[in-house]
Order: structure tokens, then sequence, then C-alpha cells
């Protein structure tokens, strides 16, 4: 079992500039010491990451946050009632922000995020240092919900990964850009944009349906992707596909097939996405057909990876 002891070990290795992989609520992230150049560039190197996507610098409450980067009345109504939790905010750094410009891939931009794990929590706090943290898979693999998934994709690469058992959600932060005049989604996730218009008392934008350069690297068509094809809105398997159901009534003919929830909750499907992913991405099956998931809520992260994954 985990204890008081291994935590602190983590934090010890944090500021060490060396890598640790910590569950979060949302995924498992592979955190190093954002203040440090060495340490950051080793989370490219772990993860074969293209170096111009920028990284999500975890903090232990918004206090801190503010520190880094320029807080707005947004970023202060969203925070209030969304922080901690997997809510991502995009704001300009402050002038003397210490944190590697790395971790930013030269942009003038911070990423900042307050996760609501209690283990991830502890962690942030003993450290005392910033943790620039991605999803702790290889590049343009699925995120990690499970430690298991770490240790056999990085685990010859980092120092320590604190094992939580399941992440919660699933499915990663929503990323809004607050940089800007008007406030846009970067990636849809585990914080619904409903939820973000209400806040706000607003419609917010998704960067995907507006015109103009790539705002967020990460939104890159082919960055979830499992080695096998995908298939999506399929209602029933082909020969020699496995299945990704959803809901009820699953049609019969699959060589394997995993359900994301029998009772249709979205919040269960989420959950259960990239796990399931990983189970059905083996050899011995021609592809993964998906079953449709509806749009509305959690569904628009879900279909959001879905697609990308799907691309190849
Ligand atoms: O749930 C999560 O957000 C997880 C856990 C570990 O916190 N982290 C995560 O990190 O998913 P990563 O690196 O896999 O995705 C970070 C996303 C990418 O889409 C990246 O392009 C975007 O955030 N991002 C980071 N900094 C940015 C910036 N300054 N401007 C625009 N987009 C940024
Ligand atoms: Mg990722």
């Amino acid at each position: 079992m985990l204890d008081d002891r291994h935590i602190a070990r983590a934090a010890t290795l944090l500021k060490e500039g060396r890598l640790v992989a910590f569950p979060t609520e949302t995924v498992y992230g592979l955190g190093a010491n954002a203040l440090d150049n060495h340490a950051v560039a080793e989370i490219f190197a772990a993860k074969g990451r293209p170096k111009f996507n920028p990284l999500i610098v975890h903090l232990p409450d918004a206090e801190a946050a503010k520190h880094y980067v320029q807080w707005n009345e947004q970023a202060e109504q969203l925070t209030k009632t969304l922080w901690p939790g997997p809510l991502t905010l995009v704001l300009k750094r402050q002038g003397n922000c210490r944190i590697s410009l790395l971790a930013s891939a030269g942009l003038d931009t911070l990423a900042v995020r307050v996760p609501a794990h209690p283990l991830a929590h502890a962690l942030l706090a003993q450290a005392a240092v910033p943790v620039a943290a991605p999803s702790a898979n290889r590049s343009g693999r699925v995120s990690p919900t499970l430690a298991a998934h770490v240790q056999e994709e990085l685990g010859g690469s980092i120092a320590m990964i604190l094992d939580g058992g399941p992440c919660e959600v699933g499915l990663e932060s929503t990323v809004i850009d607050l940089s800007g005049a008007t406030p846009l989604i970067l990636r849809p996730g585990a914080v619904t944009r409903e939820q973000i218009a209400g806040v706000l008392r607003r419609d917010v934008g998704l960067a995907m349906q507006t015109a103009g350069p790539l705002h967020s690297p990460g939104m890159m068509e082919s960055h979830y992707a499992p080695t096998l094809p995908l298939r999506l809105n399929a209602l029933r398997p082909e020969a020699g596909e496995a299945l990704l159901a959803f809901g009820l009534h699953v049609p019969a003919g699959a060589k394997h097939t995993m359900n994301l929830s029998e009772r249709g909750d979205l919040k269960e499907a989420a959950a259960h996405l990239f796990a399931y992913l990983r189970v059905l991405d083996a050899p011995g099956y021609s592809a993964i057909a998906v079953m449709p998931i509806p749009g509305e809520g959690l569904g628009e992260a879900i279909n959001d990876r879905l697609k990308r994954a799907a691309k190849r």
C-alpha cells in the first residue's frame, strides 16, 4: 500500500529533477519540476513527444498559479467553482515567470491546473515546486488511467510511479484559453462546455470550429492513436473486428466486446474509454468498431478523442 513515505520520496525525486508519474482525477501525469529546464526536457525524451507541444503545469492551489500567470476575471470565476478539478487554464505568462520556457514550448502563455486527486495534491504540496506533467503515455498513444499502463510504456525511463489505482474521470482536463479577448476551448475534456458557459454566463467556442492557425498543438488530429484502425458509429461489427460498445443493446458477432457503459452513462463511458481502447487494441483483430456515442455533455470530449484515434 502507498503511504506518506512514498509521497515524500516522490516529492524529493521531483525536487532533484527526476521524473515521477502520479495519478490525477483525469489520467496519470508524467511529472517534472517545471522550474528545471533539464527535467522538463526529460519529459519530452521519455515520451518521444515533438518538442513544440506545450505542457500543463500542476499546482496545489490557485494562489500558487497566480505567481506564474497573469490572472483575470474569467480565471477567477472559473477557478472559484471548478478548481480543484479537471480544468486547465491557458493564460499569459507573468513577466518574471520562472517556469521553463520549454514547458510553454516557447509560447508567451502557460497552461495551469490544480488537480483534485488527493495524492496529486499531497505530492504538489510537498514538492513545493510547480510540476509540468503531460499524460504519462508515449507520444501518440492513449492516456494512461492505471499505473500499469504507465509501467508498460514508460517504466524503464522514469524514477518512480505513484500508484493511486484507477483514475476516476478517465478523460483529460478541458483546456480553455483565457489569454485573448474571448475565451476559447482548445481541448474538450472532463469539464463540459455547458458547465463553463454556465459559470461565465456566456457561450464559449471550441477552437476546432473556428478558422485560423492551430491554437493548441494537442489538437493535432492524430494525437490519440491506437495501433488498430477505428471504425466509428458502427451499428454492428464486421468479421474480425473487436467492438467498443455503448448502451444496453449490443449487436452480436464481435471477436471481443467491451462495453463503455451498459446503462448508457457518459461519465462511466469516459472513465472506461482509454482503458478499454487499450484492451481491444490487440493483435488478432482487423479493427475496432465503435458504436455511436451521444454528443451532449461529456459525449463531446469522448467523440473528440475517438475522432482523433480514428485519424491515421
Ligand atoms: O488531464 C490532464 O490535463 C492531464 C493530467 C496529467 O493533468 N494532462 C494532459 O497533458 O493531458 P497533455 O500534455 O497530454 O495535454 C496538454 C494539452 C495539450 O493539448 C497542449 O497542447 C495544451 O494542453 N497546452 C498546454 N500548454 C498550452 C499553451 N500554452 N497554449 C495552448 N495549449 C496548451
Ligand atoms: Mg496527452
